[in-house]
């Protein structure tokens, strides 16, 4: 079983917002607004969910274990948020049009959509099988193209709306180990920028988030599965921590909300400067001899 130590993401240096979310954001942020969020009952798409619920939305969480869903309907029915959850798995194209179809019939549209399931681990490319290949690809790139289509149809239909897709920095860094999961970010950045100028018109609006790392049980498990790895991931970041899934969602939160209402087809880095870092030839402070200086 994974290591999963949340408590991990407490800094040793630098300043943490360990606020919740909704702290930013009035109260009423998305009173009406009817949210689907893909992989919303783990990580940081429980994260998510929980604002967009605490502000006033009601919130569907969509993923394929039943076992992940139940964290969020427990505190939502004791929060007296309005929540429900479907069994989705987002690589199945009919199966997401019905999710989406039927959603938008019980509630009457959908205002906002956050594409925020993934799959992932680490391998070389050259031993990556073709089914790894496809499943990673057909969760994130497929299954995002999905919920996006068939969303954007009702939006279109209806008064507009909002998409919000979680991607990776290594979308356009690159990261050795996976390049199934960095294609596939790589895509769905193409497909928010892509859609956003497409859909503009429609009043729907198509951003993205890149989180650097930060604590979650799937991303523990499959990207820095013992001690040594996620502490030279750790060293490698200016910031000296892991983010917090609380700083990851107060900004999709502020993506989501009127207070962005003139921003799409924007990318939010929230990674404590890791990848300004990821090609450093020195270490920050270091001083440098000349060659023709003496000692
Ligand atoms: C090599 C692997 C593998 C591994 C699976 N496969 N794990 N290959 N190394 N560690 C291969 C399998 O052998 C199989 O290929 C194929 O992938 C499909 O595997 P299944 O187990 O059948 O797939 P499935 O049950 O559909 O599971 C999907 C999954 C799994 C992606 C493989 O990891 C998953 O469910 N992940 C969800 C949670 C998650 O990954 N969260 C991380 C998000 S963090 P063969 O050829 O044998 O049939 C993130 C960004 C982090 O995305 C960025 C940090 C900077
Ligand atoms: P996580 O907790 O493992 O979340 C992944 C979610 O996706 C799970 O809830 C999972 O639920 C769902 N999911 C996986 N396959 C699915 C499928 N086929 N259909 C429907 N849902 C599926 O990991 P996380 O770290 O919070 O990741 C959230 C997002 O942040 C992802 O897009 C990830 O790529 C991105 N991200 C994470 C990090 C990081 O360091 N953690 C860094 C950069 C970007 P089920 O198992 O119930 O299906």
């Amino acid at each position: 079983m994974a290591r999963y130590n949340k408590r991990a993401a407490i800094p040793m240096l630098g300043i943490m917002s360990t606020s919740s979310p909704t702290h930013w954001l009035p109260t009423n942020t998305f009173a009406g607004k009817r949210a689907f969020v893909t992989g919303g009952g783990t990580g940081l798409g429980l994260e998510i969910s929980r604002g967009l619920a605490a502000l006033g939305a009601h919130v569907t969480i969509a993923s394929r274990s039943k076992e992940h869903h139940l964290g969020f309907l427990t505190e939502a029915s004791k929060e007296g948020w309005d929540a429900g959850a479907v069994v989705l798995d987002v690589r199945e194209d009919p199966s997401v049009r019905e999710a989406i179809d039927t959603f938008c019939e019980q509630h009457g549209g959908i205002d906002i959509l956050i594409n925020n399931a993934a799959g992932n681990f680490v391998c070389p490319a050259e031993r990556l099988s073709s089914n790894a290949w496809r499943s990673v690809l057909g969760i994130v790139l497929d299954g995002t193209f999905s919920c996006s289509k068939y969303a954007g149809r009702h939006m279109i239909a209806g008064d507009g709306g909002v998409h919000l897709n979680v991607v990776a920095t290594y979308a356009w860094t690159g990261m050795p180990g996976v390049v199934h999961s960095a294609s596939a970010k790589a895509g769905v950045l193409a497909m928010t920028r892509t859609l956003a100028a497409e859909w503009a018109r429609h009043g729907i609006r198509v951003n993205a988030i890149a989180p650097g790392p930060f604590q979650s049980e799937g991303a523990a498990g499959n990207l820095w599965p013992d001690e040594t790895i996620e502490e030279r991931m750790r060293e490698a970041i200016p910031a000296k921590r892991f983010g917090t899934t609380e700083e990851m969602a107060t900004h999709a939160l502020y993506l989501c909300s009127d207070a962005a209402a003139y921003i799409t087809g924007e990318c939010m880095v929230i990674d404590g400067g890791l990848s300004l870092a990821s090609g450093r030839m020195w270490e920050p402070g270091e001083t440098l001899k000349r060659k023709r200086d003496k000692d």
